[in-house]
């Protein structure tokens, strides 16, 4: 039952001496659809070190070399789109069309990365010392940007290529050498876009891809002494290395008394519902000044309507969410609204991990679905009597991710924008990371670091500098 997977280590694709598998469940099926390698310490140990090893002879390979590989790799990814969005299809239940664009953006993203890496990269500063008082022009100091030597990967199910090759890429062009640990759903996803960096011929160990229970290898792999940069919420477990997280959000659609609200209500459904709303820059509450609500929330409601709902073979816009553990948890935020007076706007209905698009009316802040994350097609609507009251409940979340505010008066947008301590404010639109060399990054519990092109790039290396001293 399920096609099994080897996981990828020293060039190789090999099977785990563990002698067990990790089952992944179809989300639409819930049938195994997939097995992929549970592999163990000792092999974790061994990705490690040849990582070290192959990072050494890596850093020494020139910029334009790394650089010609990468943007092989992006060809060989973007040939293999198809086979490649089967699988998120089937690990992770994403609408086929959006399955091919996640492989496509990664391919041009990869490209990006070798593009902007050898201009970043190729670059140093030459400083002297007489600009600092009461020194002479007695020292010259040079900088240029270092590897940190192996970075671990560890992305999310919900992108398990786009937000792979977020992390590969600028590793890889930087002179690091990268381990993935890829989510269980979405592994053999991730296995097959490993291989088209194999088919681009990246140096033995340079890459790996290791699979198995986070429980095995997870803890095992952020505190391993071998390992200089990662990111994931563990920062205390990864002790001294460098971080960068991508993690929640609570991300608030502002509502102005003047807004185009056709505008707005399109960039909510499709902000709040787009795969399903498992996605950390999804539309996660709406605050809307009382005057346009029963406007805006019809507006909604008749866009709703048109949505499409089963499965992503059909490219329905919304597909069964990734596990039954996440039905149960987004129904549970649904009825304990339903429980304190919010007004369902459609019959809530449920079939397996399929959930029907939900959109809840006069959610009040005692109700969890005001601050909690539900990543699935259900969004709260809050009405507010003042600009203070939604920029109050936006900055109350624990999470900073992303933000949006629809007015047609500039000079607000910018004051709210300014006012609203999230990493990202979109003006008339919905949050989005990309175009994905845009820096991207969230305050509070939404992240640390900022990705990005250049950002990204420049996280994963550390300064060099020598200094010059002149008699
Ligand atoms: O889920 C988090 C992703 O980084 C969001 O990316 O805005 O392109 O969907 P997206």
């Amino acid at each position: 039952e399920g096609d099994v997977y080897k996981y990828y280590s020293e060039g190789e694709w090999k099977v785990s001496s563990s002698g067990k598998t990790v089952s992944i469940v179809n989300p639409t099926t819930r049938k195994t659809q997939f097995k992929v390698q549970a592999c163990n310490q000792e092999e974790v140990n061994k990705i490690v070190e040849s990582a070290k090893a192959a990072q050494k002879s890596w850093a020494k390979t020139p910029l334009w070399k790394r650089a010609e590989l990468l943007h092989k790799a992006a060809a060989v990814l973007k040939e293999h789109k198809k086979p490649i969005a089967e699988c998120l299809v089937k690990e992770i239940a994403k609408p086929a069309k959006d399955a091919v664009t996640e492989v496509v953006r990664s391919g041009d993203l990869v490209s990006y990365f070798a593009e902007e890496g050898v201009r970043i990269l190729g670059e140093g500063k030459f400083l002297v010392s007489d600009s600092f008082p009461g020194n002479e022009r007695t020292k010259y100091c040079l900088t240029s940007k270092i590897p940190l030597g192996v970075v671990l990967a560890i992305p999310p199910f919900n992108y398990p290529v786009n937000l792979a090759v977020s992390k590969i890429a600028p590793a890889l062009i930087a002179g690091n050498s990268l381990v993935l640990k890829p989510p269980t759903q979405g592994a053999v996803a991730a296995l097959h876009m490993v291989h088209c960096f194999h088919l681009a011929g990246f140096p033995k160990g340079l890459i790996s891809c290791v699979t198995g229970k986070g429980s095995e290898i997870g803890d095992f792999l952020t505190m391993h002494p071998g390992v200089n940069y990662t990111g994931v919420a563990i920062s205390k477990k990864a002790g001294m290395i460098p971080l960068q997280m991508e993690l929640g959000g609570k991300d608030a659609c502002i509502i102005l008394e003047d807004a185009d609200l056709d505008l707005a209500a399109s960039n909510i459904v499709k902000g709040g519902f787009s795969y399903s709303g498992q996605r950390c820059t999804a539309v996660k509450v709406v605050l809307v000044m009382e005057s346009v609500a029963d406007e805006l929330v019809k507006k909604v409601n008749e866009t709703l309507a048109k949505l499409t709902v089963g499965p992503p073979e059909d490219d329905c816009d919304i597909t069964p969410v990734v596990t039954e553990s996440s039905a149960n948890f987004i129904e549970g935020l649904v009825m304990d609204a339903k429980q304190k007076g919010a007004k369902f706007c459609q019959e809530y209905k449920r079939q397996g991990n399929l959930v029907w698009p939900l959109l809840l009316d006069n959610v009040r802040p005692d109700m969890r679905i005001a601050w909690e994350e539900p990543f699935g097609p259900v969004l709260p609507v809050i009405r507010i009597n003042s600009v203070e009251e939604g920029i109050r409940h936006c900055n109350a979340s624990n999470f900073g991710l992303q933000g949006c505010v629809f007015t047609r008066d500039i000079n607000k947008a910018i004051l709210i924008s300014d006012a609203m301590e999230t990493g990202t404010v979109q003006i008339n639109s919905a949050p989005a990371r990309g175009p994905d060399h845009f820096p991207f990054q969230g305050l509070k519990d939404s992240g640390i670091g900022s990705q990005g092109v250049s950002n990204s790039i420049n996280m994963m290396t550390k300064i060099k500098t020598t200094v010059i001293n002149l008699p």
